[in-house]
């Protein structure tokens, strides 16, 4: 294991938020060598202590865990920090140089305009000489061109097999179990495809907004920030051939036939099968927010559902409804297969889950869980038939150990040189081509950023891209303390 890592982009909010958390919980669980180390490198001026009594602020701030902890006190005795213009690949070598000899991770988490000055700082000063490592997170890029140009020259400094993008889902337990319930159940091997499928719903609400992130935000928008990569990588893990074996390459391989079959969006479709709406002010659990405004000449969409399909024998004719936003009524990260109804019904069914379809509902956020619906009796005297009732078998997983931060298993992975859960370039790339396809669809065809107030579950005109009653949030979110607008 690497016991070096250099983290660009110190100061920046996803290092106080997420990635110091995760390595203090490491460092907790003792999943890292004594001789662990951290050099935090960022534009401002600090020395190690004055970065640690700023660092602790943020963190407490951004992440809410009180860096007090013997874990955190640990973890701070490790932290070095090193001033360097982030922008200019000479300061690198005078900064780092003398970390030559070692065995570094460097992690880039900054914006992706310095991946590539930051790469050639890194190769000039020796520091991404095999095995040193670099990981990218994301977005990478911002359409094709950008995302091959930010490849190829990172090509030029360091091999494919050094470099580890970063997709923070792919980190997530419950996204991985996807994976074990699709390949460890024969159950589900028969009936994956359009034969028995007949709908598939990716689904991630979110009831923060943009939050202080508008600068990124204002020329990212939902699509490229959360379809681009989340989302699709979610639709690679469900549409995807079975793998012959877990190997990283042969995962990867699989997700890209998958991204390469994805129906680039037309323009004449764009109308009916995309949806961009916009927060305006409105209550989101129970407190009144704002809506967002970007600034002059942008027009960002905070909401996005897409209906994309995957031309192949599999999936040809099976609608994937792609859906996120920002300031919607709850939090719910979810995917929900919909099978085909029985060919033939043979009951009179007085209540309305006439024939309700089997769906399998995996959730992977705020909790995890897994659901099947399916048909069952529920024979009463009332009524001299049988009758059926669409009911949820519960197929969750009860963990006795608490969730992980997806970036722990991401940060050990990485330190340990296993690239599994992170995205080869040329997945990166197809992901790009359908999501430049989508954008340039809307930019040709008919589909405005519409308002939606906050609390809302988006446009009116997303309704039919959202999944239906045995699963609707709206309606778990009409019989629950939230109201939607
Ligand atoms: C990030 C996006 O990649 O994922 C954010 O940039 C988004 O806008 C976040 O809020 C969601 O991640 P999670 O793990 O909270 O669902």
């Amino acid at each position: 294991m690497h016991d070096t890592l250099l983290l660009f982009g110190a100061t920046g909010d996803l290092a106080a938020r997420m990635l110091f958390p995760s390595l203090a919980h490491l460092v907790r669980d003792r999943l890292l060598p004594e001789s662990f180390r951290v050099v935090a490198v960022g534009r401002q001026t600090h020395d190690a202590d004055s970065f640690r009594e700023w660092l602790g602020e943020r963190v407490q701030a951004l992440s809410g865990e009180v860096p007090t902890s013997r874990e955190w006190r640990e973890l701070f005795e490790r932290i070095e920090y090193v001033a360097a213009d982030l922008a200019d690949p000479a300061s690198i070598p005078a900064a780092l140089g003398h970390l030559r000899e070692q065995r570094c991770v460097s992690y880039l988490a900054t914006p992706p305009a310095l991946f590539v000055p930051i790469t050639e700082g890194l190769k000039a000063a020796g520091l991404l000489d095999p095995p040193s490592r670099l990981v990218l997170e994301k977005p990478l890029g911002r359409d094709l061109a950008s995302a091959r140009e930010i490849n190829a020259a990172i090509r030029t400094c360091a091999s494919e097999e050094q470099v580890f993008r970063i997709d923070h889902y792919l980190g997530k337990a419950a996204v991985q179990n996807l994976v074990a319930l699709r390949f460890g159940n024969a159950l589900f091997e028969a009936v994956w495809s359009r034969r028995w499928i007949e709908s598939v719903d990716i689904l991630i609400a979110e009831t923060t907004g943009v939050d202080g992130r508008d600068g990124y935000y204002a020329k990212s928008g939902a699509l490229r920030d959360m379809v681009q990569n989340h989302i699709l990588q979610l639709l690679c893990l469900i549409a995807m051939d079975p793998p012959n074996s877990l190997d990283a390459d042969a995962v990867r391989d699989e997700k890209l036939k998958v991204l390469r079959a994805l129906r680039p969006m037309r323009a004449a479709d764009a109308a009916c099968d995309v949806v961009r709406g916009r927060y305006t002010d409105g209550v989101v659990d129970g407190r009144a927010v704002s809506g967002y405004t970007p600034p002059e000449g942008t027009d960002p969409e905070t909401f996005v559902a897409v209906r994309a399909w995957i031309d192949n024998w599999r999936w040809a004719g099976v609608p994937f409804r792609l859906v996120t936003g920002k300031r919607l009524p709850q939090r719910m990260t979810q995917v929900v297969v919909t099978f085909k109804p029985v060919s033939h019904w043979l009951f009179e069914n007085p209540t309305r889950d006439r024939a309700t379809p089997n769906r399998l509902v995996l959730r992977l956020q705020p909790e995890e869980s897994v659901e099947l619906g399916i048909m069952n009796s529920l024979a009463g005297p009332e009524w001299g038939g049988l009758e059926l009732k669409a009911l949820p078998l519960d197929l969750t997983v009860h963990r006795d150990t608490p969730r992980r931060i997806a970036y722990e298993r991401l940060l050990l992975d990485a330190l340990i040189g296993n690239p599994a859960l992170f995205v080869r370039s040329d997945e990166v790339e197809a992901a790009w081509v359908f999501a430049d396809s989508v954008i340039a669809a809307w930019e040709q065809g008919d589909s405005p950023v519409r308002p939606y107030p906050a609390g809302s579950w988006g446009p009116a005109e997303a309704a039919d891209f959202l999944p239906d009653p045995l699963t609707d949030p709206r309606r778990e979110a009409r019989n629950g303390a939230r109201s939607p607008a």
